[in-house]
């Protein structure tokens, strides 16, 4: 018995559960509001989700998906005493936010459907409510939908790809209208893009007497709701839906997606109009706020870009600049017909390594070795300091005119290149250096009497041939043995010709300017101011000494009063011992050679220029075709004393070049005392 009734009682519960799921509501008091979703509000199948932020996302931006949020409890729509169909109100708030602004997906549904998942829904143009066998009423399906649709399906009869229809158990809708809503205000009707992205709200409301089912739209979501709805049609829910029919939405993508969103939702069944949305209180779509940022991002991605372009243009600018001032050059008009001669300053850095090798500092500047880049020639490069500007442009058609003076014992000048403040010489290099090093440094081999007497010959071929070998006369107005450069076979080569022009060119043509180094400067130089041949041929004799005598002509730190080597060398020939006077470095050697070269010095040393031979007859002297004389000449020697007391009489100072030579200029003051004459 007990165990019949125990039987019973468990059928009974077995039923119950077999029955299953909530019961459908019925009777006039159904209502809900959802502002935004928690998860648990909606059931959710197929692509849909609730987010966290209260979303009820029915796809996200995958191709042929399909999602559904369905009320959980299922609706009657049916009067169950009389069968007439009950009337119901609803409200909601959805966006599409397409993937790419040119394609999207197949929209939003909201639906009446016999179940939360529709059996062999399909996706896409389908809508998630369909499937391929009742999508045109083949089968009664009992779904019944507002569709937002966003595609245009002429298998459907779709008017376009942006309307609003009525769909009743096919997707073929019963009424459909463009995507509009009317303007309050105006009255005039208003179209909009459904995938725009903007939260559009609907109503969809039923009327159980009248069977009336009208869709109203606006958007964005705020604007007044417009007095007459978009689309209506009349159905009678009650044969056309299912007993139990579940509310709520759908979404579906195709070949191209969406993002679709519903965003609120309200629900009134028995007559009752749907809770109004506080779309204050609606979540925000995410895709929106990224759409926005997106541009931003974009923006200040640009703006770095522009901003790391800037910097490089500007440093590219920069270093041009820096390079361009660091290479410039000065040139004017008239240097163009010296073009071939022109060389570039920097080509002139490269082939110095940046002057960085120094081999000299001469009368005029820094000499610096150099390998020309492209043909790999040996240059000795010459900086020259020059303040003024005047006599530059004469100087330099000089210099123009000179590299094509050619002699095998003149170095050769190969062009030159102009900066401001300085002027570059490049020469032919020279192995052996300047003569006077051989001659006077204790470290090196002393010069034999062979190659001094070649060396002697040499110079005098080079400045016959400035004096006399060319179409003008070159007075060369520095010979000293510095300025004999040795090649690697020891042949001797004038430098420097004409450089002491450069400094010849005062500013003020009164003042007369003497150059040259002490103890090579001639006599008259003092009175007339003006280098001659002769003047050359004074220095030149100076020069001969100091080779066979192994001195210079003024010792630096000699007494302005002690004898100079033209003084010492005469004494000796007056006493008849001229061999005393040669250089104990050179051993032995043809005698009457060193004496004609002694004699020959002393007579080019004469103070009168008169009494001077020219460097023709030197030349023949030299090769023996013509004979000095056997007694010294009248009034030979203290020239040099006659130049100091020019110097002294006339309070004149010498500007010292900074050089291991005394190169003087001779300018009026009264500042400068005698001693800073040669204490450089
Ligand atoms: C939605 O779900 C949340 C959390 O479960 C609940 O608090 C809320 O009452 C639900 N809203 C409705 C209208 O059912
Ligand atoms: C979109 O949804 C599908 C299914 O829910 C999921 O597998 C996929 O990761 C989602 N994609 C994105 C980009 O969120
Ligand atoms: C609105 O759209 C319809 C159909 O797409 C078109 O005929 C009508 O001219 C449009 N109206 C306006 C104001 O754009
Ligand atoms: C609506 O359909 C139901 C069920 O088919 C039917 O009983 C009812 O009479 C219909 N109402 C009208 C007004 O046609």
């Amino acid at each position: 018995m007990a165990a019949a009734v125990l039987a019973a009682v468990l059928v009974a519960v077995l039923l119950l559960l077999a029955r299953g799921g909530p019961a459908a509501a019925d009777g006039a008091d159904m209502e809900f509001l959802f502002t935004g979703f928690a998860p648990g509000n909606v059931t959710t199948t197929g692509a849909a989700v609730v987010t966290s932020s209260g979303l009820l996302q029915l796809t996200n931006e995958t191709n042929e998906v399909f999602g559904h949020g369905f009320y959980p409890v299922p609706v009657r729509f049916r009067d169950a005493s009389t069968g007439a169909p009950i009337s119901f109100s609803t409200t909601f708030v959805v966006a599409i936010v397409p993937r790419h602004d040119d394609a999207h997906g197949h929209g939003i549904a909201f639906a009446l459907a016999p179940s939360i998942t529709v059996p062999g829904a399909v996706a896409g143009k389908n809508l998630g409510l369909f499937n391929t066998l009742d999508n045109m009423g083949q089968i009664r399906s009992e779904v019944v939908a507002v569709e937002l649709d966003t595609a245009m399906d002429t298998e459907f009869s779709d008017i376009n790809d942006n309307h609003v229809g009525i769909d009743v158990n096919s997707l073929v809708s019963m009424k459909s209208a463009p995507a509009a809503y009317v303007n309050v205000g105006t009255a005039s009707l208003i179209n909009f893009s459904l995938v725009s992205g903007n939260l559009h709200q609907v109503w969809v409301e039923y009327d159980g007497a009248s069977m009336r089912l009208e869709v109203t739209v606006v958007s964005p979501a705020g604007k007044p709701r417009p007095a007459v709805p978009l689309v209506s049609y009349t159905v009678n829910l009650s044969a056309a839906v299912a007993d139990d029919t579940y509310i709520g939405f759908s979404g579906a993508n195709g070949a191209a997606s969406s993002s679709h969103y519903v965003l609120g939702w309200s629900f009134s069944l028995g007559g009752g109009r749907a809770p109004d949305l506080d779309l204050s209180k609606l979540p925000s779509i995410p895709s929106l706020r990224t759409k926005k940022t997106m541009p931003q991002l974009l923006i200040i991605i640009m703006f770095l870009v522009a901003v790391l372009v800037l910097l490089l243009v500007s440093g590219a600018v920069a270093v041009l600049v820096i390079r361009r001032r660091r290479f410039a050059e000065e040139q004017e008009d008239w240097e163009i017909g010296y073009g071939p001669h022109r060389i570039s300053y920097k080509d002139l850095h490269a082939a110095t390594r940046g002057f960085r090798d120094v081999i000299g500092a001469g009368g005029f500047g820094r000499v610096y070795h150099g390998v020309l880049p492209r043909s790999g020639t040996e240059v000795a490069v010459k900086k020259v300091s020059h303040e003024s500007r005047q006599g530059l442009r004469e100087f330099v058609s000089e210099i123009a005119s000179m590299s094509r003076l050619r002699h095998r014992n003149l170095v050769q000048l190969l062009g030159y290149c102009r900066r401001r403040g300085e002027l570059i010489l490049v020469y032919d290099y020279m192995v052996n250096g300047s003569l006077d090093n051989h001659l006077f440094d204790a470290d090196r081999p002393a010069l034999s009497w062979e190659q001094r007497v070649k060396i002697v010959r040499d110079v005098a071929a080079g400045l016959l041939y400035l004096h006399e070998g060319w179409e003008q006369v070159v007075v060369h107005r520095d010979i000293k043995a510095s300025n004999v450069l040795l090649d690697a076979d020891m042949n001797g080569k004038l430098s420097d010709f004409g450089l002491a022009r450069l400094y010849d060119h005062g500013s003020n043509p009164q003042t007369t300017h003497v150059i040259g180094t002490l103890g090579y400067l001639a006599p008259e130089m003092s009175k007339t101011g003006k280098a001659t041949t002769s003047t050359d041929v004074f220095a030149f004799g100076a020069f001969l000494l100091e080779v066979a005598c192994g001195r210079r002509p003024m010792e630096r730190n000699d007494d302005l009063d002690s004898p100079g080597l033209v003084d010492l060398v005469l004494e000796c020939w007056k006493a008849g011992r001229i061999m005393d006077a040669k250089d104990p470095k050179i051993g032995k050697c043809d005698e009457d050679d060193l004496e004609l070269v002694l004699k020959l010095g002393l007579l080019c040393s004469h103070p009168d220029p008169r009494s001077r031979p020219s460097m023709r007859q030197v030349v023949k002297i030299l090769e023996g075709a013509e004979a000095v004389p056997e007694t010294p000449p009248k009034d030979l020697g203290s020239n040099n004393r006659l130049f100091y007391g020019y110097i002294d009489s006339f309070d004149e100072f010498a500007t010292i070049f900074p050089t291991s030579e005394t190169t003087v200029t001779t300018q009026p003051s009264s500042s400068h005392s005698n001693d800073e004459l040669i204490s450089g």
